[in-house]
């Protein structure tokens, strides 16, 4: 057999993987990557602990969320990955598509280091190029100062990449004689015939209150040359020193900017000047106070608009595997000018046989419930709250009665461990629940609010309880006026196109 190197050396077209693709290594990182990750898989696929349902790694550690577009019939997710460890380090862009955003096809490692000078690939986009095939732009560390990488695909599947040598297609210089601090994660999106990024980052002053969005308008088809248009959003909000992950898009008639500023999400509903690259803000929420993070965005082939982030689980490094994608939320902009946030319904393809409580009001200490409960769950409840003081789940509770975790409604206010989100005094409060052995999801009246958390439970903990605390003087505890609930099977994770 010829070797890599010979190989290439032969082939009459051996200048389409010179310098700057990433195909023309002898040792090639990315099969090195992938048979450690081979070898690590066992060790993760044998944790009783690990989810079900939501998105993971064959291994390993996972962040952000990249690159996710819908081509062809397919979300394509590309990730942060360390191939190497179960904390974060070594990034490379991880790659799986899924037709239905539940089942998922691992596929072949998609971007590593391999220039000159590059030792990691950090978050970015991807978008959609004049030739019908899409492009991904990424950050591109290892030189004295972040630079913007372009990279092309090299088949239908997107597989294969290469990184043209015209990159990088930015740097600093772009700011003039400005340095933009801590300059990553592109994202791109289209309008009025012209293509679009914005890159996170802040003014350098390292007391807070400088997180910008820096907003890039292309100057060919190509997208190889970019042209800086200003700061499309700077956040005077003393507690932000930097804004990352920054995403940029229409939706439902109004632009939506979400900002990672090293705390949970935010998301700002408002209007794009695109000829002063100003976004005003309207209205203002957290998207997830939850441990989500790194959020980015794709438009599937029904027009949906759909949120990708990362779920953390903070694991030691002892147990192999260490985070999650959140399960893919459609977002949509209620009456009231705030997000709304529900998960892909195509989640109720795992449900097995429901589970019905009647209507009734709640006793003051928790009530396990009978045939229901598990590591992996629906449910979908109506409270009306009366004058309780709190109501809600205990999620994965041990047999000695300690839950995992505790969703309640306290006064207006949705509480899962100590994450809060206020919700307002409502009459009804119509909740959903995912439990997935380490990870938990909770969605209130109708994706007003939305909220990922870790749960540190062992296998023995399966019971779920409801529970309500009467409010003092203004009596009555709350009731239930409906309650559904179902096992859920796990999700696919095929590895057999996970190979070179
Ligand atoms: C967000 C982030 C990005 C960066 C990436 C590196 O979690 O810090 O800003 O590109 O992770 O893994």
């Amino acid at each position: 057999m010829l070797s890599r190197r010979s190989f290439v050396g032969a082939l009459p077209v051996a200048s389409s993987l010179a310098a700057g693709s990433q195909g023309g290594e002898p040792e090639s990182p990315q099969r090195k990557a992938m048979e450690a990750m081979l070898a690590a898989a066992p060790k993760a696929e044998a944790d009783p602990e690990r989810p079900v349902y939501h998105f993971h790694p064959p291994t390993n550690w996972n962040n952000d969320p990249n690159g996710t577009i819908f081509y062809k019939g397919w979300h394509h997710l590309f990730y942060q990955l360390n191939p190497y460890g179960s904390l974060w380090g070594n990034m490379h862009w991880g790659h799986a598509r899924s037709r239905d955003l539940v089942n998922w096809e691992h596929l072949p490692i998609a971007i590593w280091p391999s220039a000159a000078g590059e030792n990691a690939i950090f978050s970015g986009g991807a978008i959609m190029g004049a030739d019908g095939r899409p492009r991904v732009f990424y950050t591109s560390i290892g030189r004295a100062q972040p630079e913007q990488w372009m990279a092309v695909p090299t088949d239908d599947e997107l597989i294969g990449w290469e990184k043209p040598d015209f990159n990088p297609v930015l740097t600093q210089s772009a700011h003039g004689g400005q340095t933009v601090s801590q300059w990553r994660d592109p994202f791109l999106f289209r309008e009025a015939g012209a293509a679009y990024m914005v890159c996170g980052g802040n003014g350098g002053r390292s007391e807070g209150g400088s997180g910008q969005v820096h907003l890039y308008r292309a100057e060919n088809e190509e997208l190889s040359r970019w042209r800086h248009m200003g700061a499309v959003f700077e956040y005077r909000d003393r507690e932000t020193y930097n804004i990352e992950c920054p995403n940029l898009f229409k939706l439902d008639g109004k632009w939506v900017l979400l900002i990672s500023p090293h705390r949970p999400c935010e998301y700002f509903v408002g209007s794009l000047d695109l000829a002063r690259a100003k976004f005003t803000p309207e209205s203002h929420g957290v998207l997830d106070a939850g441990d989500a993070y790194a959020s980015n965005i794709s438009v599937d082939g029904k027009g949906r608009t759909i949120l990708w982030l990362w779920g953390r689980t903070n694991l030691p490094a002892e147990r192999g595997w260490n985070s999650v994608m959140v399960m893919p939320r459609i977002l949509s902009i209620g009456a009231d000018g705030f997000l709304r946030q529900l998960p892909a319904p195509e989640f109720e393809s795992l449900r097995g046989k429901e589970k019905t409580l009647p209507a009734g009001p709640l006793p003051e200490s928790p009530l396990v419930l009978d045939g229901v409960g598990g590591d992996a769950l629906e449910v979908e409840a109506e409270f009306s709250g009366g004058g309780a003081a709190a109501f809600g789940f205990e999620v994965r509770r041990s047999e000695e009665g300690n839950p995992a975790a505790v969703v309640a409604i306290e006064r207006g206010t949705l509480a899962v461990g100590s994450a809060r989100t206020y919700l307002g005094r409502v009459d009804r409060y119509r909740m959903r629940l995912f439990v997935d052995k380490a990870c938990l999801e909770v969605y209130v009246n109708d994706g007003l609010a939305a909220l990922y958390s870790p749960l540190a439970a062992t296998p023995k903990d399966q019971g779920f309880a409801v529970f309500s605390r009467a409010g003092g003087s203004r009596g009555a505890g709350a009731r239930l006026e409906a309650f559904r609930a179902w096992p859920l099977r796990p999700a696919m994770f095929d590895l057999s196109r996970f190979k070179l």
